[in-house]
């Protein structure tokens, strides 16, 4: 008994987590091997359609102010498609009879990384903060919307759901899709990129709708509630 207790401290010892600074550090050197061939750690964006066009994945050189870190652990390390026609849908689509269908073949996997390695790289990720300034903190007030008046609203009122999934298989392929957005990525960065997408990356074809203060409000209860509907 008593050496099966030793036995499980020494275990738990092996498993404890690195120093954040060590971490901090050590997922930084991973971004720049494993991740970089890929994903712009240091900007800028895409100027030129052709580099939009070409780019293998999201720019992560804002990560701090982008995603939620509790959610990119996780993803990290089970990742699952967010795009459902890849990067840029142009490359990962073919003629179907009636419409176009996504080309699966063309979609790689995601690397998949372990519990260390993802604690590290997150915490990595959370340094990089460029375009703060366009950040608000604290700027969205929690709140309540209606699903059904938030369908309304992203569908009939703002052609939305031409370019983003409000449930899987439901929605337009271009976009992210949109029913995971209140998991993924912090509210302050929803509302500002809502609020001037090409603020954050000049040659995205999402069109800015300049919607009110209060729409932008209303669009991230709408994603909460959606996540929330999505939970597992
Ligand atoms: C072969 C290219 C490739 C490599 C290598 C790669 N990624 Fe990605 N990454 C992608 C693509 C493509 C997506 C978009 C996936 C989607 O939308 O389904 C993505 C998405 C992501 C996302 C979600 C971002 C968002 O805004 O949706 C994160 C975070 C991420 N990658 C981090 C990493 C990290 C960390 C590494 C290195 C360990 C890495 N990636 C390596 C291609 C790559
Ligand atoms: C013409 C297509 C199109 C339309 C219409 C459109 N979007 Fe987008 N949207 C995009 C693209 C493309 C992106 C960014 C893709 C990326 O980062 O890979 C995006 C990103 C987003 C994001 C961030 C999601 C993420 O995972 O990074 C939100 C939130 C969003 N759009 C909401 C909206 C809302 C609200 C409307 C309606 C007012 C709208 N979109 C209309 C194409 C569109």
């Amino acid at each position: 008994m008593k050496s099966l207790f030793s036995l499980a401290c020494i275990a738990l010892f092996l498993a404890a987590p690195p120093s954040p600074a060590l971490a901090g550090g050590d997922g930084m050197a991973l971004l720049k091997s494993e991740c970089s061939a890929c994903h712009n750690l240091t900007g800028p964006a895409p100027t030129t359609l052709a580099e939009l066009w070409a780019r293998k994945g999201p720019d992560l050189f804002y990560a701090g102010n982008k995603y939620r870190p509790e959610w990119l652990e996780q993803w990290l390390q089970n990742p699952r498609r967010i795009r459902p026609a890849g990067m840029f849908y142009g490359n990962h689509i073919k003629p179907g009879p009636e419409h176009d269908l996504i080309d699966k073949s063309t979609l790689k996997p995601h690397p998949r990384l372990g519990p260390a390695d993802a604690r590290a790289v997150t915490a990595a990720l959370m340094t990089l903060k460029a375009k703060s300034e366009l950040i608000r903190p604290g700027e969205y007030k929690p709140g309540r919307i209606s699903i059904a008046m938030g369908d309304l609203m992203f569908d009939k009122f703002r052609g939305c759901l031409a370019c983003h999934e409000i449930e899987p298989g439901y929605g337009g392929l271009s976009g992210p899709e949109v029913y995971t957005v209140a998991r993924r990525l912090q509210a302050d960065y929803l509302i500002s990129y809502m609020r001037n997408p090409q603020a954050w990356d000049p040659r995205i074809f999402m069109p800015n709708k300049h919607l009110k203060e209060r729409d932008l409000q209303k669009f991230v209860h709408y994603f909460r509630a959606l996540s929330e509907e999505d939970a597992p």
